[in-house]
């Protein structure tokens, strides 16, 4: 059985705990490989590895970071299908999905690569003679990575790719779920050249590696993806720590559909974005605002759509949806079908744990359509991740605003209409990092800010210009001549 070790200091070294735990294919429960289990011991030591590199890094000109990043970039572009195919295996998205999400990678990886030669400051008129004023973007030091199992090479690359181009050296912990992903991208660095030490991969669980991250000394800054209830905990300590975080959590994201909408256009977004993943993305469709009047017209398309939705492998290129992570995330889902129900929500479709065929071995749940849901329910507001969609009837704009925005979340929208003046009004008054027109909550692009509003985050972006904002400090220089 093969077995996965930490990367630290340019070796791969198991934990000095000496245990190891199983990796399993959500699709069948297939043992897939070990994966050691690290203690705030490793953490520590991959730490000092850091820190020590780091000094160095920060001295290597930018644009010479950033021809690390571009090999990076060629070598994921080389193993794209093989990524894919590990990342299908160990996490369950359908195959075409892995394309793409590596595809998201290798686009960071260009991007920020090029960011190497436009790490941009300002220069400024002074108020005063002969003196110049300037400011210069400079490192941060020491970054810990703690990543979701979601998105696992996308996530880990919007944010080691900025941080390691803008002279930061990286600890980064991923999910317990996507171990092996990990050490593929970890070794693209490696051959792409990254000097040992600037990036150390630690597996181990979130309670005591992550953990063990957020309070070590020597790290200056945490960016962390996952849930709300993990991002809080993190805050609420590097509060009290004085210490740098971004925080990308959860969401609860709705599609708009006006009366003037295309509803086969408005079907088709909400199908693939509520669905997709298994409804596992952090910008999934969860609600369905309908203007009333093509409220059951709308209903038809998205069932008739849904009935061709094959569950299963997603190996298989012919499936389109595949199993859930484990099956704690199955129950949690299906809880949530038993609350809406109990809630007086109409089920049109699915809520049942998926049994035939062989699914039995795995983690899939059928595709599902709530109907008649009231906002205020549980299930129009709390983040399901999985594939559950809740229609919610509306009159008018006006109120598929409010709806829009009754929630604690913030990350992405869409509105469906022909109206191009209601297309503006949503994009002022949406309250979400992300708005779509015309398509569905999904599919953001790497060259933009990704992020969210209110309980989604706290104001700072993955991926875009906007992410060298969390891995660089301002510093002012006044010089006097
Ligand atoms: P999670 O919060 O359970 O875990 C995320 C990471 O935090 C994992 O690496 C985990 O091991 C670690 N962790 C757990 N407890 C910790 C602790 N006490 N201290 C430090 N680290 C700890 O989330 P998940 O289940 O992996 O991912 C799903 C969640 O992520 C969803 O809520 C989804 O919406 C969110 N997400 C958000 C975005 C975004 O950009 N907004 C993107 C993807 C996923
Ligand atoms: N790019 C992914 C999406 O927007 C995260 O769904």
């Amino acid at each position: 059985m093969e077995r996965y070790v930490n990367f630290i200091n340019g070796e791969w070294v198991p934990s000095e705990s000496g245990e190891f735990i199983k990796n399993t294919n959500p699709v069948n429960g297939e043992v897939l490989g070990e994966v050691t289990v690290s203690t705030a011991k490793d953490v520590d030591r991959a730490v000092q590895a850091a820190k020590e590199a780091q000094k160095k890094w920060a001295l290597v000109p930018a644009p010479e970071r950033a021809d690390v990043l571009y090999e990076v970039a060629y070598l994921l572009k080389e193993r794209k299908e093989q990524l894919a195919q590990v990342l299908t295996k160990e996490m369950g998205k359908v195959i075409a999905e892995a394309r793409g999400e590596v595809q998201e990678a290798i686009d960071m990886a260009f991007y920020m690569a090029g960011e190497g030669r436009r790490l941009f400051g300002e220069t400024v008129p002074s108020e005063l003679r002969d003196k110049f004023a300037m400011s210069v973007r400079v490192p941060v030091g020491v970054a810990g990575l703690i990543t979701p199992w979601n998105f696992p090479i996308a996530i880990a690359s919007w944010k080691s790719l900025p941080a390691l181009v803008a002279g930061n050296a990286v600890v980064w912990k991923p999910a317990s779920e996507t171990p092996f992903l990990a050490a593929e991208f970890v070794k693209i660095y490696e051959e792409a050249g990254l000097p040992k030490g600037l990036l150390n991969l630690v597996y181990g669980s979130g309670s005591v590696v992550g953990n063990a991250i957020v309070e070590h000394p020597d790290i200056d800054l945490v960016s962390f993806t996952g849930s709300n209830e993990v991002g809080a905990k993190i805050n609420g300590r590097a509060g009290e720590l004085l210490k740098r975080t971004s925080l990308e959590m959860g969401g609860k994201n709705a599609v708009t559909v006006l009366e003037d909408a295309d509803l086969d256009l408005a079907a088709d977004g909400i199908v693939w974005s509520a669905f997709g993943t298994s409804g596992q993305r952090c910008t999934a469709c969860s609600r369905v605002i309908v203007q009333e009047s093509v409220k059951e017209a709308l209903e038809q398309k998205v069932l008739e759509k849904m009935k061709d939705l094959k569950l299963g492998d997603g190996l298989d290129e012919s499936v389109d949806v595949g199993p859930v992570i484990n099956r704690d995330a199955l129950e949690k889902i299906h809880e949530y079908v038993k609350i809406g129900k109990e809630e007086g929500a109409k089920l049109l479709a699915g809520g049942e744990i998926a049994t035939e065929n062989g699914l039995d071995k795995g983690n899939f749940y059928q595709p599902t359509l709530f109907t008649d849901v009231r906002s205020d329910m549980r299930i129009g507001q709390e983040e399901i991740f999985g594939p559950v969609v809740s229609f919610i009837p509306v009159k008018d704009l006006d109120e598929a605003i409010e709806v829009n925005n009754s929630v604690k979340f913030g990350l992405s929208s869409s509105i469906f209409t022909a109206d191009v003046n209601k297309v503006f009004r949503a994009m002022r008054d949406f309250d979400t990092g992300i708005v779509y027109v015309n398509a569905g909550t999904t599919g953001a692009e790497i060259h933009l800010p990704f992020g969210g509003t209110k309980g989604t985050g706290n104001g700072h972006r993955d991926s875009g210009v906007a992410s060298l904002d969390v891995f660089t400090e301002w510093r002012s220089v006044y010089v006097d001549y």
